[in-house]
């Protein structure tokens, strides 16, 4: 599953990492913070920081979007990634209740939540 601790073991994903998501189809909020090593379309790292989702775990399941009380996740395209072809981006992670609704649905393990 995720490393809750990504914050602070990964680095903080540059400005070169987003243009070669970019390059690669990858769809993103410029306003979401993006951490660990980025090598576009297989490892796409971990998006989001108070709502974070690992990329490279997301199967697309679907289950966190779908029941998120206040609508925190949209789909983006990840084009060509191994485990699936659209993740969820916590575009408003501002929003979030820290009901972990999500961490608790997710199949994989592949959201944290800080709620601390
Ligand atoms: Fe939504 Fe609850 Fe997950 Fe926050 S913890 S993103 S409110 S489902
Ligand atoms: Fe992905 Fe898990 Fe949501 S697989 S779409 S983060 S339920």
């Amino acid at each position: 599953g995720i490393d809750p601790n990504f914050d602070t073991n990964q680095p903080k994903a540059t400005a070169d990492d987003f243009a070669a998501m970019e390059d690669a189809g990858v769809e993103f909020d410029d306003e979401i913070d993006v951490w660990g090593l980025i090598d576009p379309p297989e490892k796409l790292g971990i998006h989001g920081t108070h709502v974070a989702v690992d990329y490279d775990i997301c199967i697309a399941d679907g289950a966190c979007l779908e029941n998120c009380p206040v609508d925190v996740f949209t789909w983006v395209d990840t084009p060509d990634h191994p485990e699936s072809d659209t993740k969820v981006e916590p575009t408003r992670e501002d929003q979030c209740i820290d009901c972990m609704l999500c961490v608790d649905i997710c199949p994989v393990d592949a959201i944290d939540v800080d709620a601390s």
